[in-house]
Protein backbone atom coordinates (compact mmCIF):
# COMPACT_ATOMS: atom_id res chain seq x y z
CA UNK A 1 0.00 0.00 0.00
CA UNK A 2 1.58 3.02 -0.88
CA UNK A 3 0.61 5.69 1.77
CA UNK A 4 2.32 3.51 4.17
CA UNK A 5 6.05 3.01 2.70
CA UNK A 6 7.77 3.04 6.39
CA UNK A 7 6.65 0.12 8.72
CA UNK A 8 3.99 1.10 11.10
CA UNK A 9 3.57 0.61 14.80
CA UNK A 10 0.26 0.85 16.46
CA UNK A 11 -0.11 1.58 20.34
CA UNK A 12 -3.44 1.29 22.06
CA UNK A 13 -4.79 0.69 25.49
CA UNK A 14 -7.36 -2.14 23.81
CA UNK A 15 -6.14 -4.16 20.72
CA UNK A 16 -7.51 -5.82 18.03
CA UNK A 17 -8.02 -9.38 19.41
CA UNK A 18 -10.07 -10.44 22.42
CA UNK A 19 -8.87 -13.35 24.17
CA UNK A 20 -11.02 -15.79 26.23
CA UNK A 21 -10.51 -19.37 28.31
CA UNK A 22 -12.29 -22.13 27.24
CA UNK A 23 -10.78 -24.47 30.09
CA UNK A 24 -6.94 -24.27 29.26
CA UNK A 25 -7.61 -23.52 25.52
CA UNK A 26 -7.45 -19.35 24.84
CA UNK A 27 -9.58 -18.64 22.22
CA UNK A 28 -9.25 -15.72 20.12
CA UNK A 29 -11.58 -12.95 18.32
CA UNK A 30 -11.62 -9.59 17.19
CA UNK A 31 -11.87 -6.69 19.55
CA UNK A 32 -15.08 -4.77 19.61
CA UNK A 33 -15.23 -1.42 19.75
CA UNK A 34 -14.93 1.49 17.38
CA UNK A 35 -11.09 2.01 17.66
CA UNK A 36 -10.33 -1.81 16.52
CA UNK A 37 -12.98 -1.71 13.56
CA UNK A 38 -11.62 1.11 11.86
CA UNK A 39 -7.91 0.48 12.04
CA UNK A 40 -7.64 -2.99 11.90
CA UNK A 41 -9.35 -3.57 8.29
CA UNK A 42 -6.86 -0.40 7.23
CA UNK A 43 -3.77 -2.60 8.29
CA UNK A 44 -4.58 -5.75 6.31
CA UNK A 45 -1.98 -6.31 4.54
CA UNK A 46 0.71 -3.78 5.66
CA UNK A 47 3.51 -4.11 7.82
CA UNK A 48 2.42 -3.82 11.12
CA UNK A 49 2.69 -4.20 14.64
CA UNK A 50 0.42 -3.16 17.21
CA UNK A 51 1.32 -3.04 21.16
CA UNK A 52 -1.49 -3.02 23.34
CA UNK A 53 -2.43 -3.67 27.11
CA UNK A 54 -3.04 -7.22 28.33
CA UNK A 55 -6.59 -6.13 30.13
CA UNK A 56 -8.23 -9.17 30.99
CA UNK A 57 -6.53 -12.69 32.39
CA UNK A 58 -7.15 -14.38 28.84
CA UNK A 59 -5.03 -11.36 27.65
CA UNK A 60 -2.47 -12.07 30.38
CA UNK A 61 -2.35 -15.66 29.34
CA UNK A 62 -1.65 -14.48 25.67
CA UNK A 63 0.98 -11.92 26.45
CA UNK A 64 3.10 -14.74 28.62
CA UNK A 65 3.07 -16.43 24.81
CA UNK A 66 4.68 -13.72 23.45
CA UNK A 67 3.68 -11.87 20.28
CA UNK A 68 0.52 -13.37 18.29
CA UNK A 69 -0.56 -12.85 14.80
CA UNK A 70 -3.57 -11.19 13.97
CA UNK A 71 -5.36 -10.26 10.57
CA UNK A 72 -4.31 -6.81 11.24
CA UNK A 73 -1.24 -7.25 12.55
CA UNK A 74 1.98 -8.52 14.65
CA UNK A 75 0.09 -8.20 18.19
CA UNK A 76 2.98 -7.58 21.22
CA UNK A 77 0.44 -7.54 25.31
CA UNK A 78 2.18 -5.72 27.68
CA UNK A 79 0.90 -6.69 30.97
CA UNK A 80 0.51 -4.50 33.48
CA UNK A 81 0.00 -4.66 37.26
CA UNK A 82 -3.63 -4.86 37.90
CA UNK A 83 -3.49 -1.97 40.56
CA UNK A 84 -1.33 0.63 37.88
CA UNK A 85 -3.73 -0.36 35.26
CA UNK A 86 -6.96 0.13 37.87
CA UNK A 87 -5.62 3.76 38.18
CA UNK A 88 -4.46 4.24 34.20
CA UNK A 89 -7.85 3.09 33.15
CA UNK A 90 -10.30 3.36 35.45
CA UNK A 91 -9.30 6.62 37.82
CA UNK A 92 -7.22 8.90 34.87
CA UNK A 93 -8.57 7.95 31.91
CA UNK A 94 -12.60 7.01 31.97
CA UNK A 95 -13.44 9.17 34.95
CA UNK A 96 -10.98 11.99 34.38
CA UNK A 97 -10.18 12.58 30.86
CA UNK A 98 -13.19 11.19 29.56
CA UNK A 99 -15.01 13.11 31.92
CA UNK A 100 -13.73 16.55 30.83
CA UNK A 101 -13.55 15.87 27.22
CA UNK A 102 -16.98 15.05 26.75
CA UNK A 103 -18.33 17.63 29.87
CA UNK A 104 -19.42 15.40 31.69
CA UNK A 105 -18.41 16.74 35.25
CA UNK A 106 -21.08 18.32 37.72
CA UNK A 107 -18.73 20.78 38.84
CA UNK A 108 -20.46 21.06 42.33
CA UNK A 109 -18.85 17.74 42.92
CA UNK A 110 -16.35 16.85 40.65
CA UNK A 111 -13.29 16.24 39.92
CA UNK A 112 -12.46 15.55 43.20
CA UNK A 113 -9.08 16.34 43.12
CA UNK A 114 -7.10 14.74 46.24
CA UNK A 115 -3.95 12.94 47.00
CA UNK A 116 -5.54 9.85 46.09
CA UNK A 117 -6.07 11.11 42.39
CA UNK A 118 -2.44 12.33 42.19
CA UNK A 119 -1.08 8.70 42.93
CA UNK A 120 -3.49 7.54 39.97
CA UNK A 121 -1.94 9.97 37.71
CA UNK A 122 1.35 9.43 39.04
CA UNK A 123 0.46 5.72 37.71
CA UNK A 124 -0.97 6.92 34.77
CA UNK A 125 2.33 8.14 33.65
CA UNK A 126 4.04 5.08 34.49
CA UNK A 127 1.97 2.95 32.16
CA UNK A 128 2.50 5.27 29.59
CA UNK A 129 5.81 5.15 30.24
CA UNK A 130 5.60 0.93 30.25
CA UNK A 131 3.84 1.31 27.09
CA UNK A 132 6.67 4.12 25.86
CA UNK A 133 9.35 1.31 26.78
CA UNK A 134 7.30 -1.58 25.22
CA UNK A 135 7.33 1.07 21.47
CA UNK A 136 10.94 1.52 22.00
CA UNK A 137 11.98 -2.12 21.84
CA UNK A 138 9.81 -3.33 19.39
CA UNK A 139 9.56 -0.44 16.48
CA UNK A 140 11.36 -1.31 13.35
CA UNK A 141 14.09 1.46 12.50
CA UNK A 142 12.03 4.34 11.08
CA UNK A 143 8.80 3.18 11.74
CA UNK A 144 5.86 5.40 11.92
CA UNK A 145 4.55 5.18 15.22
CA UNK A 146 0.36 5.74 15.38
CA UNK A 147 -0.70 6.24 18.87
CA UNK A 148 -4.12 5.91 19.56
CA UNK A 149 -6.64 7.95 22.41
CA UNK A 150 -6.77 9.50 25.95
CA UNK A 151 -5.17 6.43 27.37
CA UNK A 152 -1.44 7.12 26.27
CA UNK A 153 -1.19 10.85 26.18
CA UNK A 154 2.16 10.68 27.78
CA UNK A 155 4.24 8.57 26.10
CA UNK A 156 5.92 10.38 23.54
CA UNK A 157 8.36 12.06 25.32
CA UNK A 158 10.05 9.05 26.34
CA UNK A 159 9.78 7.41 22.58
CA UNK A 160 11.26 10.77 21.13
CA UNK A 161 14.47 10.86 23.37
CA UNK A 162 15.19 7.03 23.25
CA UNK A 163 14.34 6.82 19.64
CA UNK A 164 14.81 9.35 17.23
CA UNK A 165 14.52 7.70 14.19
CA UNK A 166 10.84 6.89 14.97
CA UNK A 167 8.22 9.59 13.93
CA UNK A 168 5.43 9.75 16.05
CA UNK A 169 1.56 10.81 15.48
CA UNK A 170 -1.06 10.79 18.16
CA UNK A 171 -5.23 10.19 17.38
CA UNK A 172 -7.09 11.44 19.77
CA UNK A 173 -10.71 9.48 19.41
CA UNK A 174 -12.94 11.65 21.58
CA UNK A 175 -13.92 15.14 21.97
CA UNK A 176 -11.35 17.75 23.27
CA UNK A 177 -12.17 20.21 25.77
CA UNK A 178 -11.24 24.32 25.64
CA UNK A 179 -8.84 25.69 28.16
CA UNK A 180 -11.12 27.01 30.66
CA UNK A 181 -12.19 23.45 31.23
CA UNK A 182 -8.32 22.07 31.18
CA UNK A 183 -8.73 24.35 33.86
CA UNK A 184 -10.42 22.07 36.48
CA UNK A 185 -6.96 20.29 36.19
CA UNK A 186 -4.07 20.97 38.43
CA UNK A 187 -1.79 23.36 36.55
CA UNK A 188 1.03 21.06 36.54
CA UNK A 189 -0.88 17.61 35.48
CA UNK A 190 -2.82 20.10 32.45
CA UNK A 191 0.96 20.89 31.26
CA UNK A 192 2.18 17.40 31.62
CA UNK A 193 -0.95 16.67 29.91
CA UNK A 194 -0.60 18.50 26.55
CA UNK A 195 3.12 18.98 26.82
CA UNK A 196 2.75 15.18 26.48
CA UNK A 197 0.22 14.45 23.38
CA UNK A 198 2.52 18.31 21.80
CA UNK A 199 5.49 15.98 21.70
CA UNK A 200 4.17 13.96 18.60
CA UNK A 201 4.97 14.77 15.35
CA UNK A 202 1.67 15.87 14.66
CA UNK A 203 -1.68 15.42 16.74
CA UNK A 204 -5.08 14.55 14.97
CA UNK A 205 -8.35 14.84 15.34
CA UNK A 206 -12.26 13.32 13.98
CA UNK A 207 -12.99 17.16 13.59
CA UNK A 208 -11.60 20.86 13.11
CA UNK A 209 -13.85 21.72 16.10
CA UNK A 210 -11.20 19.33 19.04
CA UNK A 211 -8.08 20.08 17.20
CA UNK A 212 -9.19 23.72 17.12
CA UNK A 213 -9.84 23.12 21.05
CA UNK A 214 -6.58 21.26 21.33
CA UNK A 215 -4.87 24.07 20.08
CA UNK A 216 -6.47 26.80 22.07
CA UNK A 217 -5.42 24.42 25.02
CA UNK A 218 -1.91 24.03 23.73
CA UNK A 219 -1.85 28.11 23.34
CA UNK A 220 -2.89 28.85 26.70
CA UNK A 221 -0.38 25.75 28.36
CA UNK A 222 2.18 25.81 26.20
CA UNK A 223 2.36 29.24 24.91
CA UNK A 224 2.66 26.99 21.67
CA UNK A 225 0.50 25.35 19.11
CA UNK A 226 2.12 21.63 17.61
CA UNK A 227 1.04 20.49 14.07
CA UNK A 228 -2.76 19.37 14.57
CA UNK A 229 -4.64 17.13 11.58
CA UNK A 230 -8.41 16.66 11.11
CA UNK A 231 -9.20 13.18 9.86
CA UNK A 232 -12.57 11.51 10.64
CA UNK A 233 -12.70 8.08 10.71
CA UNK A 234 -14.90 5.72 8.55
CA UNK A 235 -16.52 2.10 9.24
CA UNK A 236 -15.49 -0.64 7.65
CA UNK A 237 -18.46 -1.12 5.61
CA UNK A 238 -17.22 -4.39 3.37
CA UNK A 239 -17.54 -5.70 7.04
CA UNK A 240 -21.01 -4.27 7.89
CA UNK A 241 -22.11 -4.76 4.79
CA UNK A 242 -20.97 -8.56 4.61
CA UNK A 243 -22.89 -8.74 7.86
CA UNK A 244 -25.79 -7.23 6.35
CA UNK A 245 -25.77 -9.86 3.54
CA UNK A 246 -25.58 -12.70 6.33
CA UNK A 247 -28.51 -15.62 7.21
CA UNK A 248 -28.05 -14.44 10.90
CA UNK A 249 -28.39 -10.79 10.07
CA UNK A 250 -31.53 -11.66 8.19
CA UNK A 251 -32.55 -13.57 10.91
CA UNK A 252 -32.83 -10.96 13.10
CA UNK A 253 -34.27 -8.66 10.94
CA UNK A 254 -37.46 -11.54 10.09
CA UNK A 255 -37.54 -11.34 14.16
CA UNK A 256 -37.75 -7.45 14.03
CA UNK A 257 -40.43 -7.10 11.39
CA UNK A 258 -42.69 -9.82 13.12
CA UNK A 259 -42.45 -7.15 16.29
CA UNK A 260 -42.44 -4.18 14.72
CA UNK A 261 -45.33 -4.76 12.03
CA UNK A 262 -46.65 -2.07 9.90
CA UNK A 263 -45.73 0.36 12.95
CA UNK A 264 -42.51 3.06 12.52
CA UNK A 265 -39.56 2.14 14.18
CA UNK A 266 -37.14 4.17 15.46
CA UNK A 267 -33.76 2.97 16.50
CA UNK A 268 -30.51 3.64 18.80
CA UNK A 269 -27.50 1.53 18.63
CA UNK A 270 -24.91 1.95 21.91
CA UNK A 271 -22.95 1.40 24.80
CA UNK A 272 -24.79 2.51 28.06
CA UNK A 273 -22.26 5.57 27.92
CA UNK A 274 -23.02 9.09 29.69
CA UNK A 275 -22.20 10.58 26.86
CA UNK A 276 -24.66 8.78 24.92
CA UNK A 277 -27.53 10.31 26.55
CA UNK A 278 -29.31 7.57 26.72
CA UNK A 279 -32.01 9.41 29.61
CA UNK A 280 -33.00 12.31 27.58
CA UNK A 281 -33.38 9.88 24.26
CA UNK A 282 -36.03 7.95 26.12
CA UNK A 283 -37.59 11.06 27.75
CA UNK A 284 -37.61 12.39 24.42
CA UNK A 285 -39.90 9.65 23.55
CA UNK A 286 -42.07 10.15 26.50
CA UNK A 287 -42.73 13.58 25.66
CA UNK A 288 -43.79 12.13 21.76
CA UNK A 289 -46.33 9.85 23.54
CA UNK A 290 -47.29 12.18 25.82
CA UNK A 291 -47.87 15.31 23.14
CA UNK A 292 -48.78 13.58 20.05
CA UNK A 293 -51.65 10.94 20.68
CA UNK A 294 -51.64 9.43 17.22
CA UNK A 295 -48.08 7.76 18.20
CA UNK A 296 -48.98 5.49 20.59
CA UNK A 297 -49.65 2.12 19.61
CA UNK A 298 -47.98 3.33 16.07
CA UNK A 299 -44.16 2.93 16.64
CA UNK A 300 -42.18 1.14 18.34
CA UNK A 301 -38.57 1.83 19.90
CA UNK A 302 -35.84 -0.43 19.26
CA UNK A 303 -33.15 -0.14 21.77
CA UNK A 304 -29.96 -1.56 21.21
CA UNK A 305 -27.91 -0.76 24.06
CA UNK A 306 -25.60 -3.13 25.97
CA UNK A 307 -23.01 -2.59 29.02
CA UNK A 308 -20.11 -0.67 29.15
CA UNK A 309 -17.24 0.25 31.69
CA UNK A 310 -18.64 -1.90 34.23
CA UNK A 311 -15.99 -1.84 36.16
CA UNK A 312 -17.04 2.43 37.04
CA UNK A 313 -19.73 2.54 39.54
CA UNK A 314 -20.78 5.51 37.49
CA UNK A 315 -21.43 3.53 34.33
CA UNK A 316 -23.31 0.20 36.87
CA UNK A 317 -25.85 3.74 38.32
CA UNK A 318 -26.25 4.99 34.56
CA UNK A 319 -27.40 1.57 33.38
CA UNK A 320 -29.58 1.31 36.32
CA UNK A 321 -31.43 4.50 35.48
CA UNK A 322 -31.69 3.94 32.13
CA UNK A 323 -33.15 0.30 32.80
CA UNK A 324 -35.45 1.99 35.10
CA UNK A 325 -36.89 4.49 32.88
CA UNK A 326 -37.10 2.15 30.32
CA UNK A 327 -39.59 0.30 32.49
CA UNK A 328 -41.22 3.18 33.74
CA UNK A 329 -41.90 4.15 29.77
CA UNK A 330 -43.23 1.12 29.22
CA UNK A 331 -45.41 0.42 31.72
CA UNK A 332 -47.23 3.69 31.73
CA UNK A 333 -48.33 3.39 27.97
CA UNK A 334 -48.00 -0.63 27.04
CA UNK A 335 -51.36 -1.94 25.84
CA UNK A 336 -51.91 -5.76 25.39
CA UNK A 337 -50.86 -5.28 21.88
CA UNK A 338 -47.98 -3.09 21.94
CA UNK A 339 -44.52 -2.05 23.92
CA UNK A 340 -43.34 1.33 23.43
CA UNK A 341 -39.79 0.24 23.73
CA UNK A 342 -37.52 -2.84 23.10
CA UNK A 343 -34.52 -3.37 24.26
CA UNK A 344 -31.93 -5.87 22.81
CA UNK A 345 -29.17 -5.48 25.72
CA UNK A 346 -26.30 -7.70 23.90
CA UNK A 347 -23.29 -6.45 21.47
CA UNK A 348 -24.90 -8.39 19.11
CA UNK A 349 -23.73 -7.28 15.96
CA UNK A 350 -25.65 -9.15 13.34
CA UNK A 351 -29.19 -7.60 15.66
CA UNK A 352 -27.64 -4.18 15.57
CA UNK A 353 -26.93 -4.66 11.48
CA UNK A 354 -30.35 -6.03 11.12
CA UNK A 355 -31.92 -3.09 13.18
CA UNK A 356 -29.88 -0.49 11.19
CA UNK A 357 -31.46 -1.87 7.84
CA UNK A 358 -34.78 -1.46 9.23
CA UNK A 359 -35.33 1.82 10.85
CA UNK A 360 -37.39 4.69 9.46
CA UNK A 361 -35.58 6.88 12.55
CA UNK A 362 -31.87 6.68 13.57
CA UNK A 363 -31.75 8.51 17.05
CA UNK A 364 -28.07 9.85 17.71
CA UNK A 365 -28.40 12.29 20.38
CA UNK A 366 -25.02 12.18 22.40
CA UNK A 367 -24.11 14.89 24.75
CA UNK A 368 -20.79 15.06 23.13
CA UNK A 369 -18.69 12.36 21.20
CA UNK A 370 -15.42 11.96 19.51
CA UNK A 371 -16.97 11.08 15.94
CA UNK A 372 -20.13 8.55 15.99
CA UNK A 373 -19.76 5.26 13.70
CA UNK A 374 -22.97 4.47 14.26
CA UNK A 375 -24.45 6.91 12.54
CA UNK A 376 -22.09 6.53 9.47
CA UNK A 377 -22.69 2.62 9.21
CA UNK A 378 -26.93 3.28 9.84
CA UNK A 379 -26.93 5.76 7.10
CA UNK A 380 -24.96 2.70 4.55
CA UNK A 381 -26.91 -0.13 5.15
CA UNK A 382 -30.52 1.52 5.72
CA UNK A 383 -32.84 0.27 3.36
CA UNK A 384 -35.77 2.63 3.97
CA UNK A 385 -34.76 5.69 3.41
CA UNK A 386 -34.70 6.25 7.00
CA UNK A 387 -34.05 9.95 8.76
CA UNK A 388 -31.02 10.21 10.94
CA UNK A 389 -32.05 12.79 14.08
CA UNK A 390 -28.39 14.11 14.92
CA UNK A 391 -26.57 15.67 17.85
CA UNK A 392 -24.66 18.35 16.53
CA UNK A 393 -22.34 17.96 19.68
CA UNK A 394 -20.76 14.93 17.64
CA UNK A 395 -18.03 14.59 15.72
CA UNK A 396 -19.77 13.25 12.89
CA UNK A 397 -22.20 16.46 12.65
CA UNK A 398 -19.49 18.24 9.88
CA UNK A 399 -20.06 15.11 7.47
CA UNK A 400 -23.56 14.04 7.75
CA UNK A 401 -25.04 17.42 9.73
CA UNK A 402 -26.69 18.58 6.33
CA UNK A 403 -28.77 15.17 5.83
CA UNK A 404 -29.77 15.53 9.59
CA UNK A 405 -32.08 16.77 11.75
CA UNK A 406 -30.10 18.28 14.21
CA UNK A 407 -30.68 18.01 17.58
CA UNK A 408 -29.67 19.85 20.34
CA UNK A 409 -29.04 16.69 22.59
CA UNK A 410 -29.85 19.01 26.05
CA UNK A 411 -33.46 19.87 24.58
CA UNK A 412 -35.96 16.94 24.80
CA UNK A 413 -38.66 18.82 23.95
CA UNK A 414 -37.09 19.81 20.68
CA UNK A 415 -35.78 16.71 20.23
CA UNK A 416 -39.65 14.67 20.76
CA UNK A 417 -40.37 17.51 17.77
CA UNK A 418 -37.38 16.21 15.92
CA UNK A 419 -38.56 12.20 16.60
CA UNK A 420 -42.42 13.93 15.03
CA UNK A 421 -40.91 15.60 12.23
CA UNK A 422 -38.80 12.45 11.24
CA UNK A 423 -41.82 10.28 11.81
CA UNK A 424 -44.16 12.21 9.65
CA UNK A 425 -41.51 13.42 6.88
CA UNK A 426 -42.73 12.86 2.99
CA UNK A 427 -41.08 9.91 0.73
CA UNK A 428 -39.38 12.50 -1.35
CA UNK A 429 -37.64 14.22 1.22
CA UNK A 430 -36.53 11.03 2.97
CA UNK A 431 -35.16 9.99 -0.19
CA UNK A 432 -33.51 12.58 -0.72
CA UNK A 433 -31.73 13.13 2.26
CA UNK A 434 -30.66 9.86 2.52
CA UNK A 435 -29.63 9.77 -0.75
CA UNK A 436 -26.82 12.87 0.41
CA UNK A 437 -26.45 10.60 3.79
CA UNK A 438 -25.53 7.43 2.02
CA UNK A 439 -23.23 9.52 -0.13
CA UNK A 440 -21.66 11.21 2.87
CA UNK A 441 -20.75 8.16 5.03
CA UNK A 442 -19.16 6.35 2.38
CA UNK A 443 -17.27 8.57 0.93
CA UNK A 444 -14.18 7.72 3.19
CA UNK A 445 -12.62 3.75 4.01
CA UNK A 446 -10.65 3.08 7.00
CA UNK A 447 -7.69 3.32 4.53
CA UNK A 448 -8.34 6.49 4.05
CA UNK A 449 -8.23 7.51 7.38
CA UNK A 450 -4.88 5.26 7.80
CA UNK A 451 -3.20 7.23 4.91
CA UNK A 452 -4.15 10.35 6.38
CA UNK A 453 -2.88 9.74 10.49
CA UNK A 454 0.50 8.10 8.09
CA UNK A 455 0.98 11.20 6.28
CA UNK A 456 0.69 13.42 9.22
CA UNK A 457 3.91 12.02 10.39
CA UNK A 458 6.03 14.19 7.44
C1 LIG B 1 -15.04 4.46 22.48
C2 LIG B 1 -14.30 5.69 22.22
C3 LIG B 1 -12.85 5.43 21.98
C4 LIG B 1 -12.25 4.52 23.01
C5 LIG B 1 -13.10 3.35 23.28
C6 LIG B 1 -12.55 2.66 24.51
O1 LIG B 1 -15.12 3.71 21.31
O2 LIG B 1 -14.84 6.43 21.17
O3 LIG B 1 -12.25 6.66 22.07
O4 LIG B 1 -10.96 4.10 22.64
O5 LIG B 1 -14.43 3.75 23.51
O6 LIG B 1 -13.49 1.85 25.04
P1 LIG B 1 -13.10 0.80 26.10
O7 LIG B 1 -14.23 -0.16 26.10
O8 LIG B 1 -11.82 0.19 25.67
O9 LIG B 1 -13.00 1.54 27.39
Amino acid sequence: MDAAPSPLVVVSNRGPLAFTMQGDRLLTRKAAGGLVSALAPALEGVEATWIAGAITDADRRAAAQGAVDSEAARVRLLTLDEGDYRAYYDIVANSTLWYLYHGLYDRPRRPFIDRRWREAWARYRDVNLRFAEAVVEHSPQDAVVLVQDYHLSLLAPHVTKQRPDLRTVHFHHTPFCGPEDLRMLPDDVAAELVGGLASHGACGFHTRRWADAFSACCEAVLGDVPLTFVAPAAPDLDDVARVAAGTECDGHLADLEARVGDRQLIVRVDRIELSKNLLRGFHAYDELLETRPQWRGRVIFGAFVYPSRETLPDYLGYRAEVEALIARINAKWQTPAWTPIMVEATDNFPASVAALRRYDVLLVNPVRDGLNLVAKEGAAVNERDGVLALSRESGVWDELGPWALELNPFDLTATAEALHTALTMAPEERAERATGLRAAATRRGPSDWLAQQVAAAG
